[in-house]
């Protein structure tokens, strides 16, 4: 049933595309975890109007993100969000071609909110809905600013997922490695919570990813703490960070233990420690990107000649120390690094719009049956070459 409704709109968008020289215009609503977001992007990638109402400080206050927390706050922000991105943009809903909305994966209570407004709206306005999986829309970002051509590599580290894909279309994506058990971003959040970043008053309003990149860049001594980099003796592309994420903490309580510090303090040398934790977690990221590189060189998917692009995405993206070593080791590859800018980096609806256009030029997913467009608190991301991978059998050191 769906599928012939996407057939019939994907005619009809070519006609449309064939008989008008206006560009689509697509608003995209973002509600899968803590961020309300909305945007109107056209095809060129300009962003006609967007609006990011971020709960970063409500979920430091609570220690982390409690979803009806996130759910009522979502509720209480997405009208607004979309009005002030209508505003911004100067037109109104009769003026946008479709509504694209993150229905996957995310927290259920705040993917709700999102799709239930984008049906709202959809069923008032006559409107197409394109829902969209989230970290596809990550990975697509950076094709809406830069020339990057498929296929591509694609890394997205965030606060969920640690992922490599090889992205061969919009709708086409290879998974060559994943996290084991917690995501990068993850891994700072406690960290910088269990390190007690917030006490001080530079860092307090800092994401926990934030605060460990700018402790560790005024470091003294970088050799003090040295955590070992995860799965090093695996040759596979598979992230792991909880083992990092303990040993950091016993790190901590052994610290503070030693010198015994009232509860609130933080450890003096908080700075040395942040350097030693980035330091291990640039030198997984890496061992896991030249694999990848080295796999895919292996299956030649870059005839000679052609322009190879690495795509870093995923809040966690926006770290300057990830992305200056990953560019670092892929030039050696020859490939071109890239990362949309950090506010694309990390969940906006910027990211749900552009891959609304992506899909609306192609013609996939694009639905008025509005009753068929559930949510998924988890998705599958792709086509799974793991195994495949760990059978190439890579020694990359
Ligand atoms: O993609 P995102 O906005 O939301 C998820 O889908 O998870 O990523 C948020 C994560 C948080 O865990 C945050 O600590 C991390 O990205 N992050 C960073 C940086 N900025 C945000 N991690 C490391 N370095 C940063 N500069
Ligand atoms: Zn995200």
């Amino acid at each position: 049933m769906i599928k012939s409704v996407f057939q019939i709109h994907r005619k009809c968008v070519r006609r449309w595309c064939h008989n008008t020289a206006r560009r689509p215009y697509i608003l995209g609503i973002e509600s899968s975890c803590d961020d309300c977001g909305a945007a109107i992007v056209s095809s060129d990638g300009k962003i006609l109007g967007e609006c990011v109402m971020s709960q970063q400080n409500c979920h430091l206050r609570f220690g982390g993100i409690i979803p009806p927390v996130a759910q009522d706050s979502h509720r209480n922000h997405i009208e607004n969000v979309v009005k002030q991105t209508f505003t911004q943009a100067e037109r109104t809903c009769e003026g946008i071609d479709a509504i694209a909305v993150t229905n996957r994966p995310g927290l259920p209570l705040s993917l709700l909110v999102g799709v239930r407004y984008a049906k709202y709206l959809a069923r008032k306005f006559d409107k197409p809905i394109i829902p969209v999986h989230h970290m596809e829309a990550h990975a697509l970002m950076a094709r809406m600013t830069n020339s990057v051509p498929f296929p591509y590599l694609c890394i997205l580290l965030s606060g969920g997922h640690a992922i490599i894909t090889l992205v061969k279309s919009t709708n086409d994506f290879y998974i060559l490695g994943e996290t084991v058990d917690d995501a990068p971003g993850e891994m700072f959040d406690k960290i910088a919570r269990r390190l007690k970043l917030r006490n001080i008053p530079q860092y307090a309003w800092l994401s926990g990813g934030q605060a460990i990149e700018q402790a560790s860049s005024k470091c003294h001594n970088p050799a003090s703490y040295d955590f070992p980099a995860p799965l090093s003796q695996y040759r596979d592309c598979q992230f792991s960070f909880a083992g990092l994420k303990n040993s950091a903490t016993r790190q901590i309580i052994l610290q503070e233990r030693v010198l015994d510090l009232p509860p609130d303090v933080v450890i003096p040398d908080y700075e040395d420690f942040c350097a030693g934790l980035m330091n291990a977690t640039v030198r997984h990221i890496a061992h896991r990107t030249k694999r990848a590189i080295r796999f895919c060189e292996g299956e030649a998917f870059w005839p000679t000649g052609t322009k190879r692009c690495l795509v870093i995405s995923g809040g966690v993206a926006s770290n300057n120390v990830i992305f200056n070593a990953i560019s670092n080791l892929a030039a050696a590859y020859n490939f071109e690094t890239i990362r949309p800018k950090p506010a694309h980096c990390t969940d906006n609806g910027i990211m749900i719009a552009w891959n609304g256009i992506e899909k609306y030029i192609t013609g996939q997913n694009i639905t008025k049956v509005y009753n068929d467009i559930d949510i998924f608190g988890r998705a599958n991301f792709g086509t799974n070459l793991i195994q495949k991978v760990k059978d190439a059998n890579i020694a990359s050191q």
